[in-house]
């Protein structure tokens, strides 16, 4: 049996987790099963966010590769990873969970769960549906918790409303500007995007510093600015076009998936300045693939709620059981607020059909299975970019579980050729900057209210980018101490 257990750092220090205590029920309950003990792994992570997709204990079959051609979904024999969330271990019976646990994997009807999804790739999973519910309807859910969605991220607040840092980047921007103009070479529209734009205030921030530099600059920069606002939730962009209303003569706004900002934006070709982007790429879809004794997988997955929220929630609201995952489908696809003449009579108002929304989010879960991959060349990370751009990651670090980041690389390669050749495509986010961090931490899927939060695979982002002829840096954001955001910047090369 293999154990790997990923936060060490956790093992030390005055709150030292007792992992021993954590472990050997366990490990009993294991020995008690029939299982075949040197086929298991045991996998152990503290979820970090209090609202997640994890039970304290899951557990994975790992399909065999010889199956990999078929369609059985079965185990390989008894190939199993457990994994445990650490931080809910000194809560939970584990004996007895992981005897459940066992129970459900051999019965299925004793997994006790009701499924949203087939089985599906991590990137089309049905919880994006509810990740992109919240953003068209963020009006809806921040109404209901009476709290906006910025005190969700991490800091509080965006970094990208840091006025140092704007200042800083403006500057910068300023510098390359002149020297363009000095050798007139400066187009007349400067050109500047920013994708995500949530409510905007990020966007006022950057607005109102550039043209309070620029006056103090003398150089007219802001006569000549425009300012693109994207994001695929038409709500949002109306909070932001509100909120930039002084600006508006320098401002439009796109209703563009930040995953192919070229469809709409493609006149723009080599003629963007900054492509300006924070808290998105964590929030685009993504799936996991795994390196485990040589093979590599890609963890699929299926959305379910917990037989026992399921029936507390078709209570409170008046649906029948059977009739429960239907008025979920109804809610993803029409959203809250016509949700209430499709289903008046559970939900008479869009207060119940908010209060159904939250509940049923807080109880979705994810199943997981490993698949065997047919090969990295087969694989598409996102248009145009082959799995192999994988390998070096995933074939020098042992076994290891990683986010592929699909959603933010397909953003990124289609955002690159967007970028003026002394263009700058800066993006504050938590990435990931060294694969080390895969083994020893947590990096997603947490929830941020009713949205989706992964880290980024920030070396895999690198290397695509400098095949693609860019350099790509990674640095703490540097305006707040302690916090997890890095900065990449993305430029053509020299
Ligand atoms: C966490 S908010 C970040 C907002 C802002 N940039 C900030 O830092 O506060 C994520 C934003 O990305 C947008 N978004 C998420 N997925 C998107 C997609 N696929 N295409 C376009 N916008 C998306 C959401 O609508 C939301 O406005």
């Amino acid at each position: 049996m293999l154990v790997e257990v990923r936060p060490t750092k956790k093992l030390r220090g005055s709150r030292a987790l007792n992992l021993t205590a954590c472990l050997s029920p366990i490990v009993d309950a294991l020995c008690e099963d029939s299982l075949d003990l040197s086929r298991l792994r045991l996998v152990c992570d503290w979820v970090q966010y209090k609202n997640n997709f994890r039970d304290v204990i899951d557990v994975r079959p790992i399909l065999s590769p010889a199956k990999r051609n078929g369609r059985s979904a079965e185990p390989d024999g008894e190939k199993l990873e457990i994994a445990v969330d650490l931080r809910r271990c000194v809560d939970s019976d584990l004996a007895q969970v992981v005897r459940d646990v066992l129970a459900g994997r051999i019965e299925p009807d004793g997994l006790e769960r009701v499924y949203l999804e087939a089985w599906s790739e991590g990137t089309t999973s049905r919880i994006w549906e509810f990740n992109s519910l919240y953003w068209r309807f963020l009006g809806v859910w921040e109404k209901a918790t009476g709290r906006l969605y910025e005190q969700a991220l991490p800091g509080g607040e965006s970094d990208a409303r840091n006025i140092a840092g704007v200042h800083e980047l403006i500057r910068e921007m300023f510098t390359v500007w002149d020297d363009l103009a000095s050798h007139n070479a400066l187009p007349d529209e400067l050109y500047v995007i920013e994708l995500g734009v949530g409510n905007g205030n990020q966007a006022k921030t950057w607005l109102d510093e550039f043209a309070k530099l620029d006056a103090e600059h003398g150089s007219e920069y802001y006569r000549r600015l425009h300012y693109m606002m994207c994001d695929y939730s038409e709500h949002v962009l109306a909070l932001a076009r509100k909120n930039v209303a002084e600006h508006a003569a320098h401002v439009s706004s796109f209703a563009l998936d930040a995953t192919t900002p070229m469809t709409a934006l493609g006149f723009l070709r080599y003629k963007v300045f900054l492509v300006y982007i924070s808290n998105v790429y964590d929030n685009l879809p993504t799936e996991d693939v795994a390196q485990i004794g040589g093979h590599t997988y890609r963890a699929e997955v299926r959305a379910y709620v917990p037989k026992a929220d399921a029936a507390r929630v078709a209570e409170e609201f008046g649906i029948a059981p059977d009739k429960l995952v239907g008025a979920i489908d109804k809610l993803l696809s029409l959203g809250p607020e016509s949700l209430v003449d499709a289903l008046s009579s559970y939900f008479p108002d869009v207060a119940r059909a908010a209060a159904f929304w939250m509940q049923v989010w807080d109880a979705v879960k994810l199943e997981e299975r490993y698949v065997p991959m047919t090969g990295l060349d087969l694989y598409e990370i996102a248009p145009g970019v082959n799995g192999e751009m994988l390998r070096p990651m995933l074939e020098r670090h042992g076994d290891v579980r990683m986010q592929v980041s699909n959603g933010a690389i397909a953003s990124f390669v289609d955002t690159l050729p967007l970028l003026h050749p002394y263009g700058r495509l800066q993006c504050h986010d938590i990435f990931v900057t060294d694969p080390h961090q895969y083994r020893t931490g947590f990096l997603g899927p947490g929830k941020y209210d009713g949205s989706i939060v992964n880290w980024v695979n920030g070396p895999l982002l690198q290397h695509i980018g400098r095949r693609k002829g860019f350099d790509v840096g990674y640095a703490p954001f540097a305006h707040r101490a302690g916090t997890n955001i890095v900065t990449l910047t993305a430029q053509v090369r020299d």
